[in-house]
């Protein structure tokens, strides 16, 4: 029997099977990879793990001995620990009052203090994990948070950590931190298992895989002895192109003109004086390490945020003082970063989710009357062309895999006939067959002559889709590269501010 071994593991939900039958099994020291399309029970399955879902059928069994988990406290005191996507630190913390947060040493009744910042200190040191237990948590970057919610599990002596797409939101250079930090974890006998739709993350560092599809276990896999495209067939059952077919753009008059954008912040502005323009039939690629102001360009471009100067013109048309949606009216359509807040109202059902923003105009609404069944009929057809793994189109999107919210969210966005279309993350936490769709569809808008801003941290997906590459380093577009001379070691440098050594 294996240290931590899942048997059987059921969980249905109204019209959908989650989980069916799974069996997981992990030693002692091992990565292991947990794979599989959106919606394929991954969290799911985690989520059983660590206490937070109650199965209909199965168990699990730690180290020989059988568990049950009525909430997460069990399940830590069982030696389990999770790291989540959204981070649940407290910002008006230090770091080490978030580490021991609930599980402080005492003297007396008193926090011992020095005792607590002791501890932190030596774990953060024995696993490579910088950090300064007196930062306050709210001023600290993603990758530095990650740590200390990593950290919080070491606190309470994890055995096994659960990491649910951890590199979703970080940097190159802080993934490859992650890694550094994982292998030394499992060196010291903790095992792991890491939820991601990067395969060249389960290639780098994990030991086997467990591969899901529609809640059942498709394939069990010895990472050393597979390649990407055995791991893809798994996923899909078929092959999945990674590369993107398009031809040179053809790019007509500009649709997007930004002139001279500033975002005062202290110290230095978060955008510095930005101006680039997009055009007809081009997709341009905005490459930046996250914090160098892309979010907030973006946000000004989009209407979420005024600027303190410089204009925005869509067609020739000036919008700089539009909100939202005077722009949407304009001609811009966007895909934003944080789906969960900007992007829907997570109880709204999937028809209302794929028509807001449009249900005032035609053909979702008709002589000021909205048309609910031209409104289910366009989100039917909308599910089905991108592959939503949801029960129907009544069904409130709050209960979607993060993949498959992501997908609604571009859906709609891809769909509107907007001039300009600003996709931001566009395949963030997205499967590889959605990546490909997606992929196609962004090339396929271009070369129906739409102005295409693709703001993205993964440098393949700038590679792959961008007709000239900008790069943002300080609030600042520092450098401009065609697309097809752009390599992932110039934008690199570029990235970093090296700007001679890259040209
Ligand atoms: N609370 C819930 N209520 C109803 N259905 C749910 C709930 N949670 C998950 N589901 C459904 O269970 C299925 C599996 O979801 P899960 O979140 O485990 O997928 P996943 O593999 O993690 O996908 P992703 O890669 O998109 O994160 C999905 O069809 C999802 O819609
Ligand atoms: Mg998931």
């Amino acid at each position: 029997m294996a240290f931590l071994e899942m048997r059987g593991i059921v969980k249905r939900y109204p019209g959908v099977l989650a989980n069916d039958r799974v069996d997981l099994s992990a030693e002692r020291g091992e990565i292991h990879a947990v794979m599989g399309e959106n919606g394929a029970g991954k969290s799911t399955l985690m989520g059983i793990l660590y206490g937070l879902v109650q199965p209909d059928e199965g168990g699990i069994a730690i180290d020989g001995a059988v568990r049950r988990f009525r909430s997460p406290i069990d399940a830590i005191a069982a030696g389990l620990g999770m790291v989540h996507q959204a981070f649940k630190l407290f910002d008006s913390l230090t770091v080490w009052e978030n580490v021991v947060y609930r599980d402080e040493p005492r003297r007396g009744p008193f926090i011992d203090r020095a005792a607590a910042r002791r501890r932190v200190a030596e774990l953060a040191r024995r696993y490579d994990l910088p950090v300064d237990p007196d930062a306050r948590v709210g001023d600290l970057p993603v990758g530095v948070k990650q740590r200390i919610e990593i950290l919080k599990a070491l606190y309470r002596d994890a055995r096994i950590l659960i990491l649910d797409e951890p590199t979703a939101v970080l940097t190159p250079r802080e993934r490859d931190g992650l890694f550094v930090v994982m292998r030394s974890l499992a060196a010291d006998g903790r095992t792991i298992l890491f939820v991601t739709h990067k395969i060249h993350e389960v290639m780098a560092v994990t030991d086997r895989i467990t591969v899901l599809r529609d809640g059942r276990v498709a394939a069990r896999l010895v990472t050393a002895e597979t390649d990407a495209q055995a791991i893809i067939r798994a996923m899909t059952g078929r092959n999945v192109s990674l590369k993107v077919d398009r031809t040179p753009a053809v790019p007509g008059r500009p649709l997007l003109q930004v002139d001279g954008l500033t975002l005062d912040a202290p110290g230095r502005p978060a955008v510095d004086g930005v101006s680039f323009a997009v055009r007809a039939g081009e997709i341009v690629g905005i490459a930046g390490v996250a914090g160098n102001g892309q979010t907030e360009l973006v946000e000004i471009v989009a209407g979420l945020r005024a600027a303190d100067a410089g204009t925005v013109r869509v067609d020739g048309r000036d919008v700089t003082t539009a909100g939202v949606a005077g722009r949407r009216v304009a001609g811009i359509a966007y895909v934003p970063e944080d789906r969960a807040h900007t992007g829907t109202a997570l109880r709204a059902s999937a028809t209302d989710t794929l028509s807001m923003g449009f249900h005032r105009r035609a053909p979702l609404s008709r002589h000021g009357v909205l048309d609910r069944g031209a409104m289910r009929r366009r989100a039917r057809d909308l599910i089905a062309r991108f592959g939503v793994k949801i029960p129907g189109e009544a069904t409130a999107v709050g209960t979607l895999s993060g993949g498959n919210l992501q997908k609604v969210v571009v859906a709609r966005e891809l769909d509107h006939e907007a001039a300009v279309l600003i996709a931001e993350q566009p395949t963030r936490g997205v499967d590889v067959g959605a990546i490909e769709f997606i992929h196609g569809q962004l090339v396929a808008e271009r070369d129906k002559g739409r102005a295409v801003l693709l703001v993205s941290a993964e440098l393949t997906e700038i590679l792959a889709l961008s007709d000239r590459v900008l790069v943002m380093y300080e609030g600042r577009v520092i450098a401009e590269v065609p697309g097809a001379e752009a390599t992932e070691t110039s934008l690199g440098l570029l990235m970093a501010g090296v700007v001679e050594e890259a040209a």
